[in-house]
């Protein structure tokens, strides 16, 4: 029998604690193993759980117990979560997170403390919930050269975007829904201005390209801007709006970022709805792999926990290999230098767009008596297009279109 802990008990942590007991006896078959949840960390009380007895209020208590093997950290953020997962690792228990935001800060340091004491530092939860991601990249697509990796990773911001598209709704209803359905983060400000999705583009950015992208160089925008106007427009020129983490090898740089793009009808990413991610990974040998699913949610998330528990009790002697080494700015290029078309939204005469951008298309639709109109632009990059709006052309929403531009 192997024991662990949880720490944190959220919607993550009732959720990997559900799974391991609803799939009790297959777990233990896989991971040839029961796995027995000795404690759980929270400073919150739960009187009325069924799984009262597990609780502690002190990480010493687990710390110092050599029974405990396994930890797994889902309280999230950089505080406590830091502190704990460098105490276990160091005390040789393997990790299991989902905390996103602590792998794509730290994941380098914490990766390096596992290796030097033999056990495993896996996160496979922290990007697009159940989807398998981290493994494909680390196992299976280890023999490509990755130029590309982009896609829809946060939840919460695609569901608002769908609601809001499909259904007409405010972003301050949509957002509510999201929230109580548990796929917000506490703060939404991570998920709504982006940062989710950036911390989650780093980790497999430095995954793909072996250098660790900090999320602090990283130009994030989120979806706060957009406009039900949007939506309209874009649909009438056969777009959607997606909210995308990119990055892409541009010669020996890494180029990543942030920002909501418009997406074609045909594209892959396009019928992505709700709370559904998905990426697309490019491989010089294997092309493109299109991974889906479930982005967030209790039970999604805790399916990839509870497997990365699987993986560390199976390999209790033997490390999994994930690593990347230390970057810096100095490995990122300048994403204002990507060409791509544009989607613009203003208030400019027509006449006065075709002057300063030459062919362009105009959105079929008109929101009479707005006098507002839409426009896709040749493929330029962000500079080009910031000089030519610069020329009296006031934008209230400027966006990429995504393509292979
Ligand atoms: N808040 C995140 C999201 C949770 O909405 O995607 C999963 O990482």
């Amino acid at each position: 029998m192997i024991k662990i802990a949880i720490l944190g008990y959220g919607v993550v942590g009732t959720g990997v604690a559900a799974v391991l007991e609803r799939n009790r006896e297959l777990i233990t078959q896989n991971a040839g193993h029961e796995i027995h949840v000795k404690y759980i960390l929270d400073i919150r009380d739960f009187p009325d759980s069924p799984r009262k007895v597990l609780f502690v209020a002190h990480f010493d208590e687990i710390l110092n117990d050599p029974e405990v093997k396994i930890v797994v950290e889902v309280i999230g953020g950089t505080g406590a979560a830091l502190d704990y997962t460098r105490k276990s690792l160091n005390a040789g228990k393997s990790v299991i997170s989902s905390n996103k935001e602590l792998v794509a800060e730290f994941g380098n340091e914490l990766m390096n403390i596992a290796a030097e004491k033999g056990v495993n530092y896996l996160f496979e939860a922290s990007v697009g919930g159940a989807i398998p991601i981290i493994r494909p990249l680390v196992q299976c697509m280890t023999a490509n050269i990755i130029s590309e990796i982009y896609g829809i990773l946060n939840g919460t911001t695609n569901y608002i975007l769908t609601s809001m598209e499909k259904n007409n709704a405010k972003y301050s209803a949509a957002l509510l829904e999201a929230q109580k359905k548990g796929y917000a983060e506490s703060d939404p400000t991570a998920d709504v201005e982006g940062h989710d999705t950036c911390r989650k583009i780093c980790i497999l950015s430095s995954i793909a390209f072996g250098k660790h992208i900090h999320p602090k160089y990283i130009q994030t925008q989120g979806i706060k801007e957009i406009e039900i106007a949007d939506m309209h427009m874009t649909k009438s020129l056969g777009y959607r709006i997606k909210l995308l983490g990119r990055s892409r090898l541009t010669g020996d740089k890494i180029l990543v970022f942030v920002a909501p793009h418009l997406v074609s009808d045909h594209s892959v990413l396009s019928d992505i709805d709700d709370v559904m991610n998905a990426a697309v990974i490019r491989g010089n040998a294997s092309g493109d792999i299109v991974l889906c699913g479930a982005g967030a949610g209790k039970l999604p998330t805790a399916s990839a926990v509870v497997a990365d528990i699987i993986d560390a009790v199976r390999h209790m002697h033997a490390r999994r290999w994930i690593g990347w080494s230390e970057g810096g700015k100095e490995n990122l290029s300048d994403h204002k230098l990507l060409e791509s078309a544009w989607y613009v939204r203003t208030d400019a005469p027509k006449e006065k767009v075709e002057r300063e951008f030459g062919s362009v298309i105009f959105a079929p639709f008109n929101q009479h008596p707005s006098a507002e109109i839409a426009f896709i632009t040749s493929v330029i990059n962000e500079k080009k297009l910031d000089y030519l709006l610069s020329r009296d052309i006031t934008a209230m929403s400027k966006f990429r279109i995504l393509g292979d531009y």
